[in-house]
């Protein structure tokens, strides 16, 4: 029987979006991207092989889960066995901190938490780009949990340079997030399934790799000078460009809820009357106010006059995964 491994990985916001692959199994993407890691969003994980199990374990949250749900897992597993020369089953054993499957991105934090946790249970003694590349073949989101603070996925060509680099991870301004859950429940259409339905069929795709790539560029510009508006107001920006690629799907879809609409309306409002607050949304309805500390108050009060006050989760910046 190998040790028992435990990692720590938190969840990211992205704010420059990844959205559809190249490469579906190796989960190469069509753009680079870029995100926040955000501090109390996170998963830990427990991973120990074990040459009496007769097959991967998985429990998730304290429910041991069926063959067939725990099948990304698995997959995930088999490749680290392949890497690591090894062939005992694995005993997982993974506590989200993060609303799972809210479009609060725990896929990011689970595959990272897993991908530290597995690779060190067998005997992988992996770098951190190597980490976040094998992340990245859980899940593309998980690339980035490997790093703190701000972290662009690097789209690379193939398996061994498409991975994440830390952009800014001690973030030294007034920069925060909101979650606003909307709806606990697990999302409608699955980010892997919306992507490909879009990429495979709206003809506003091909828009979306180059236009993500300028607002990466000038993302990259806004961090560096610190420009909370600037990084808003792109990260809005960007969000939108990419729902509007499932409007266009064929048959199209939508994350959004009437909820949704109500938030982003109160962000405006916020800033009509001079307060800096922008939003962002995955492929879920819960909306993500990106505002600074000073102003979250006043954020926090307007909010709560249409949302229970426990729906309203303050995110400050977040560090890289850990072993605990
Ligand atoms: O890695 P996935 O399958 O969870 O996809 C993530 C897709 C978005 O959350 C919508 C965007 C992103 O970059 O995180």
């Amino acid at each position: 029987m190998t040790k028992a491994i435990t990692a720590r990985a938190h969840t990211n916001i992205a704010l420059i979006k990844y959205w559809g692959k190249l490469d579906a199994d190796l989960i190469i993407p069509q753009n680079s991207s870029l995100s926040l890691t955000l501090a109390p969003f996170y998963t830990d994980t427990t991973v120990q092989f074990s040459p009496e199990l007769s097959h991967d374990q998985i429990k998730i949250d304290g429910q041991l889960l069926s063959t067939a749900a725990g099948q990304r897992v698995h997959t995930f597993l088999d490749l680290v066995r392949q890497r690591a020369g090894l062939t005992a089953f694995a005993q997982v054993d993974s506590t989200n901190h993060v609303p799972t499957a809210a479009g609060l991105a725990s896929s990011a934090s689970g595959f990272a938490a897993l991908a530290a946790a597995a690779s060190k249970a067998a005997g992988l003694e992996l770098s951190l780009p190597e980490l976040s590349r094998l992340a990245r073949r859980g899940s593309g989101s998980a690339t980035r949990s490997i790093y703190g603070g701000f972290v662009e996925w690097q789209k690379g060509h193939d398996d061994l340079d498409s991975q994440a680099v830390p952009f800014q991870e001690k973030i030294d301004f007034d920069i925060q997030m909101i979650a606003i859950l909307l709806d606990p429940r697990p999302k409608k259409v699955a980010s892997r399934a919306g992507m490909a339905q879009v990429v495979a069929t709206s003809p506003y795709y091909a828009a979306w790799p180059p236009t993500a790539e300028q607002d990466l560029i000038a993302m990259k510009a806004a961090i560096l000078k610190k420009d909370l508006n600037l990084i808003g107001q792109l990260a809005e920006a960007n969000a939108m460009k990419m729902h509007a690629t499932t409007l266009s799907a064929s048959p199209p879809f939508t994350y959004f809820e009437p909820e949704t609409l109500t938030a982003i309306e109160l962000v405006q409002n916020l800033r009509n009357n001079g307060v800096s607050c922008y939003y962002t949304m995955d492929a879920g309805p819960n909306v993500k106010v990106i505002c600074s500390a000073k102003e979250t108050p006043a954020i926090l009060a307007q909010l709560q006059q249409h949302f229970p006050a426990d729906h309203l989760l303050v995110a400050k910046p977040g560090p890289g995964v850990t072993y605990i």
